[in-house]
């Protein structure tokens, strides 16, 4: 087969936050392939970048006061080390705040413009008087205008799941300074995604196949893209424009106009390609020109819309060198224990706290890649799961292969493998014979079966060490011959194990190639084998037990961490200065089914104690009859003392879900009445039943 030339991106990670589970799943996964494919000797140019532009991270550069670009580089000079820790290669990182994507963004925009597909239009916004600006959806908050919750951004509710335009919330306040925001006139800038030669182009691209004859997009996500393109769906055209101040791309000839991030975004990946042809020396519009060239993306299910309509819409109609992606390939979301992830509630694992446990890398490389597959499915990281299968797996099953037959061979014979037993032997041939399945469940990003059929292999090897009894033939006179044929074969098994599990495990597998003496162990390897001319040398360590403890405090630390104090929050933890009542809206109506659903009981305070770096919480170990006692964190701090409050009955909400918080779980609320202005300035009240109520008792 003709070797292959792969540009191949994952999507580029806003720049206000580090890294977090599900981006260091995607690069595993991406990480994984380009790896493979190195291994069968195509060329992968394999690239990533800071998506650095918009307006959340001017935002908060603001509030940190420094500047967006000062802002962006400590987040991206934090990048490398933990791509590092996770031994993910990526040939270049760059960032979307770079001249060459300045230089390829306005290039797009021109090109586009001149065929006919941009055009500008007066929108009306909401805009924020105080500080000068037009407010995206997520600054705007007010009350949902479905249920009445209040708070809510402005373009859902987080409550009801009600799906809105800005200008329908009740009461619109900007978050950014709390007043009410006007409507404003603006131009703005369109790409003409309506256009019939767009649409009929998507039409034909979203199920057109790359070179190869394989697909551009896998079927769930055509379900998806056939959807937004059918006959009774307008596609809408995009609004490409922000107004000043904004951190981004200024639109060329247009002062105080800038291209929305998502428009600069992904040619971000362009301008990392470019930045790293250069460095390299390599033809950037060649490589990009060239037919044999294949363009890949790989993505998260959240953001289909942009890389499977936007943007090879964009490529086709910019034109040379630029071309449409071979395949943009999307995964689902990394899911904890069953659960989406959240910070605030401290359901979070924190890929920097695993790094900073010094948690081995390739176990979670492996624990993932076990659970990949070509769909877009959820994937999730379940605790016990997790020590189960590295445990048994790759400690127990394939690095005790090594450990099993390496001490005979160099005790006894000096390390040399016998060679023609290797030659003959019914084991090696069979795992020999499943390397073509194998390295195309690689190509297909099926890891998970490519790994169960490595284990698989795995138990074969040791099934076969098990009937031969190296350590009999050992204390047997007249069998070293056995012995040394028996080792030899265990040891090349395991050579194809590890080269089987080298995209995956990379730094094993050169353990492993530097202990075999077997030279950087590749897929055409399979053809070859350990020979008499090879010495093994002394089994070395090669991988660790993952134990609980570690997996305790690694949940624990990435709880806390998820919910720092911060140090403008402090502030309105004080005990406020009493105020006049104010009285808050009764909210609507529920029937009587919604009401039963909460389980409110009477409850004993039987312990209570501040919580150590947080002058809002207290710690209360309440009884409510039921055998055992619960703990409840309760931010009432400011209001109540714990001497006060110990002894006293009181009421809490018993069936709420426990709730992860400074790394124990809250098993239930405390209720507490308070008015209907900030920070409780009326007061804040626990509630105590009538003489006579016992713990347990139900409110109904
Ligand atoms: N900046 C945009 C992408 C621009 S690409 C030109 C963005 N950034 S992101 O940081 O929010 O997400 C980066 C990638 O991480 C996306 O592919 C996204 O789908 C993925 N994930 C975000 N949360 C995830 C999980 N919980 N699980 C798996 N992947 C997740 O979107
Ligand atoms: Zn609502």
């Amino acid at each position: 087969m003709s070797k292959r030339t792969i540009f191949l991106t994952t999507a580029l990670p806003y720049a206000n936050g580090n890294f977090h589970l599900g981006h260091i799943m995607e690069y595993i996964q991406a990480d994984i392939w380009s790896r493979h494919q190195r291994m069968s000797g195509n060329t992968v140019h394999f690239v990533g970048a800071d998506d650095a532009h918009g307006a959340p991270i001017m935002i908060s550069a603001q509030k940190q006061g420094v500047t967006p670009q000062e802002y962006v580089a400590k987040i991206s000079a934090g990048r490398s080390q933990y791509l590092d820790a996770f031994l993910i290669k990526f040939d270049h990182w760059h960032s979307t705040d770079s001249k060459e994507n300045i230089k390829l963004s306005q290039e797009f925009y021109r090109r586009l413009k001149k065929a006919g597909l941009i055009y500008t239009k007066e929108i009306e916004q909401f805009y924020d008087p105080v500080q000068n600006m037009f407010l995206a959806d997520r600054f705007i908050k007010g009350t949902c205008p479905k249920c009445g919750a209040e708070d809510q951004y402005g373009d859902s509710c987080e409550k009801c799941g009600a799906v809105y335009l800005p200008t329908e919330l009740i009461n619109p306040y900007s978050a950014l300074s709390g007043t009410k925001p006007v409507l404003k006139k603006s131009k703005h800038f369109f790409f003409k995604l309506s256009d019939p030669a767009c649409v009929e182009f998507l039409r034909k691209w979203t199920v057109g196949k790359a070179g190869d004859g394989t697909p551009h997009l896998q079927p769930e996500v055509i379900a998806k893209t056939d959807e937004w393109l059918s006959e009774d769906s307008q596609l809408n055209d995009w609004d490409i424009s922000r107004d000043a101040p904004y951190f981004g791309i200024e639109i060329p000839d247009e002062p105080g106009k800038y291209f929305y991030v998502w428009l600069d975004a992904p040619i971000g990946y362009l301008a990392s390609l470019m930045s790293y042809c250069e460095k390299k020396n390599i033809d950037f519009t060649a490589l990009l020109e060239s037919a044999t060239t294949e363009q890949i993306h790989i993505i998260g299910k959240d953001i289909v819309y942009f890389h499977t309509l936007f943007w090879p819409a964009m490529l086709k109609f910019t034109g040379k060198p630029f071309r449409t992606p071979e395949h943009v390939w999307v995964h689902g979301f990394v899911t904890l224990d069953g659960r989406k992830m959240s910070k605030s509630r401290g359901h979070i694992l924190d890929p920097l706290v695993y790094v900073d446990l010094k948690m081995d890398p390739e176990w979670l490389r492996y624990y993932f890649a076990f659970k990949m597959n070509s769909n877009v499915e959820d994937l999730d990281f379940t605790k016990s799961d997790f020590l189960q299968r590295i445990n048994s797996d790759l400690v127990g099953k394939y690095v005790n292969i090594a450990s099993r037959a390496a001490g005979f061979l160099v005790k006894r014979f000096g390390g040399k493998v016998s060679g023609s037993a290797i030659n003959e032997s019914a084991l090696i041939g069979e795992i020999k014979k499943q390397a073509p399945y194998i390295q195309e469940c690689y190509n297909g990003r099926e890891y998970g079966k490519a790994l169960r059929k490595v284990i698989e292999l795995t138990d074969k090897t040791n099934e076969y060490i098990d009937e031969e009894k190296p350590w009999d033939l050992a204390k047997q006179e007249g069998s070293e011959v056995k012995l040394q044929n028996v080792c030899s074969i265990a040891l090349e098994a395991f050579r194809l194990l590890t080269l089987y599990l080298k995209p995956v495990l990379p730094r094993t597998a050169q353990r492993v190639e530097e202990f075999l003496g077997c030279g950087e162990l590749n897929w055409s390897g399979v053809d070859r084998s350990l020979d008499s001319s090879t010495t093994v040398l002394p089994f070395k360590h090669l991988m660790a037990r993952v134990t609980q403890e570690q997996l305790d405090q690694l949940y624990a630390i990435s709880a806390e961490k998820s919910k720092p104090i911060q140090p403008d929050k402090e502030k309105d933890t004080e005990k406020p200065e009493n105020t006049e009542m104010v009285f808050e809206p009764v909210a609507p109506n529920i029937s009587f089914d919604d009401f039963s659903k909460v389980d409110m009981r009477v409850a004993k305070i039987i312990d209570c104690k501040k919580v150590e770096k947080s002058r809002k919480l207290l710690q209360l170990t309440v009884d409510m009859g039921e055998g055992k006692t619960r703990n409840i964190f309760s931010g009432i701090a400011t209001f109540y003392k714990p001497e006060d409050l110990i002894g006293k009955l009181t009421v809490i909400v018993a069936n709420l879900e426990p709730r992860k918080m400074m790394g124990s779980f809250s098993e239930g609320m405390l209720l507490s009445a308070s008015d209907g202005s900030d920070n409780h300035g009326a007061g804040l009240f626990i509630l105590e039943p009538g003489k006579g109520a016992k713990p347990g008792m139900k409110l109904h």
